[in-house]
């Protein structure tokens, strides 16, 4: 059964990556991935198997650490997962961003691993490497393998 890859974008970067891991994850033969972009506009998703879930950071002021976080555009993926329904199937969060944002690197990622309490498998930067797809599609089958 396709794993649900669960995911949001403002700029394309993430739609840009989940793109090549899926197609990556074909060539691998193994699982196979099924994109799902979440948006405003999407209505509620209940999950009924294991999915994963991508996630960009977009902070507009406060810097995460100490004063405050101001979390802009992604709050239509964080809905989806106070769905309880999903919490149960949630398997990990991959977290993307930029490195030139220092601490606050990959922060909703590393906040979404907190309040839905399940792992960080991995991390890449704006549209990701080849490296990074594959790095990514192993942490995935690696959590796959882990629940079985
Ligand atoms: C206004 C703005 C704020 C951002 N804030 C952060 C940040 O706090 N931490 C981080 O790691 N990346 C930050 N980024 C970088 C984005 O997370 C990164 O470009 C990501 O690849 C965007 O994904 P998307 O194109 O799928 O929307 C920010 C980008 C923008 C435009």
């Amino acid at each position: 059964m396709p794993i649900h890859l669960l995911y949001t974008s403002i700029s394309g970067n993430t739609h840009s990556f989940i793109e090549k891991l899926t197609a990556y994850a074909e060539t691998q033969g193994r699982v196979t991935f099924t994109p799902i972009e979440v948006s405003d506009a999407t209505p509620d998703i209940i999950e009924d198997a294991p999915f994963f879930v991508f996630v960009p950071t977009y902070l507009d002021g406060g810097n995460g650490i100490d004063n405050g976080v101001f979390e802009i555009l992604t709050d239509c993926l964080r809905e989806q997962l106070e769905i309880p329904e999903n919490q149960q199937h949630l398997l990990g969060i991959i977290g993307s961003g930029n490195k030139n944002f220092n601490a606050q690197y990959i922060l909703t990622a590393r906040r979404y691993a907190l309040q839905f309490n399940v792992p960080l498998i991995a991390n890449y930067e704006l549209r990701g490497t080849p490296t990074d797809v594959e790095r990514v599609y192993n942490a995935i089958q690696q959590r796959l393998e882990e629940i079985k």
